[in-house]
């Protein structure tokens, strides 16, 4: 971990080490197996196999490890919790449209561009059960904005629209969901255009792996229409008929854990975080910690943008507080108290600036997806 050997990434490439080797010494660079290759090199290398190279994110998992902040929970603590919902695909193909029609607002017809640029958290009730709900943007430039998504959810829908059908990013978003280890439901949008073709889809996406159900397989495709609100009863049953087999559960009592879904400074109010709580409660009054920022909580609003009181298991929030305003991707964890708090921060600002100076050693790379 932390590096990574031309060996090593020429297997997760998929290619012979020796193929790698002869190339670069080619353009007069002498490796071997064993040497250390940079983020630069592997995203050239990679290039030349149209595979794309992420750096892996080890901080946050040992955050909260770190400092102790985790903790276990006793069975009869755990209550049934909320599943969240993250959906994906290629830009244009109807997330935003089928989140719309969900909760019969008119989130995309207020963006610029119709572009999603951000990640939107949001709770919905369907036969008395809650549904969290994170929508990200398709548009090439926001891997890393999916790459968030994919790690919170449960589940991942899928939208695919029937008349373009696989893309770019529909690969990625598959590469995102496999990598978080989640079950994949496929939303096939649009067949209310002329030109729709629901078939092609599955054909395409069995090349990636994904068998529809009526063909043996084990992965839901459900044929809807966002714009004219068609078939939306089929995704939300088939969310609640996956998610029930989950048997996603979440402890309310203890201190709050979360994830910085989205971060902003407000001239008015301060930092802003929009976190999605995933254990625990969160409530005004307590002290948090999220990356290098900290802060006591002075106000909770919920997606409707009303003031609460607490946001709990799977819960989207806007969190007021903060010192500063801390990174997208940042776990936050309430603390007990506000030394503690600052303690940790410094801790983490050291070992940031220690990891800066690193950077040329430290870096370790996962190959995310093979692109045709
Ligand atoms: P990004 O967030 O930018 O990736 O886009 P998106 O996937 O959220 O797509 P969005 O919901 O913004 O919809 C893109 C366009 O497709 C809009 O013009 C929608 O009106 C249209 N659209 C979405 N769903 C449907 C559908 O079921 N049928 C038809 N005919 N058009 C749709
Ligand atoms: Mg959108």
């Amino acid at each position: 971990r932390g590096e990574i050997t031309l060996g090593n990434f020429a297997e997760k490439l998929g290619v012979n080490a020796s193929e790698l080797i002869k190339k670069l010494f080619l353009k007069g660079q002498m490796l071997t197996i064993n040497s250390v290759i940079d983020m630069t090199l592997a995203e050239e290398l990679a290039d030349d196999y149209d595979a794309m190279v992420e750096q892996e994110e080890v901080e946050e998992m040992a955050f909260g490890e770190k400092f102790n902040l985790e903790s276990e929970d006793k069975e009869s603590d755990l209550i049934e919790r909320a599943p969240i919902i993250t959906i994906m695909g290629h830009v244009d193909h109807g997330k935003t449209s089928l989140l719309d029609a969900i909760r019969e607002a008119n989130v995309a017809d207020g963006e610029a561009g119709g572009i999603t640029q951000k990640i939107g958290a949001y709770q919905i009730v369907k036969d008395g059960k809650k549904i969290s709900f994170v929508d990200t943007p398709g548009h090439e430039a926001f891997t890393e904005m999916r790459a968030r998504g994919a790690q919170v959810t449960d589940i991942a829908i899928l939208v695919v629209a029937a008349d373009d059908g696989v893309m770019p990013q529909t690969v990625e978003a598959i590469a995102h969901a496999k990598s978080a280890d989640v079950p994949i439901i496929i939303a096939v949008n649009k067949i209310d255009k002329e030109g729709a073709d629901p078939s092609r889809v599955k054909n395409e996406l069995m090349e990636h792996g994904l068998v529809p159900v009526e063909w043996g397989g084990d992965v839901e495709f459900i044929e809807i229409s966002a714009k004219f609100g068609q078939n939306l009863e089929g995704i939300l049953d088939t969310i609640l008929i996956t998610a029930e087999m989950l048997e996603l559960k979440g402890n309310p009592k203890k201190r709050a854990k979360g994830v910085v879904m989205e971060s902003r400074l407000d001239p008015k109010v301060g930092p802003i975080a929009d976190v999605l709580v995933q254990e625990g409660t969160l409530k005004i009054g307590d002290i948090i910690v999220a990356g290098e920022s900290y802060g006591k909580v002075r106000a909770l609003l919920n997606d409707k943008g009303e003031k609460t009181e607490a946001a709990s298991l799977s819960q989207p929030a806007e969190v007021i507080g903060f010192n500063t305003v801390p990174e997208a991707g940042d776990v936050m964890y309430v603390v007990q108290n506000e030394q503690h708090a600052r303690r940790i921060v410094e801790e983490v600002e050291k070992d940031r600036k220690l990891n800066d100076q690193n950077k040329k050693k430290h870096i370790s790379l996962e190959v995310l997806s093979q692109h045709m």
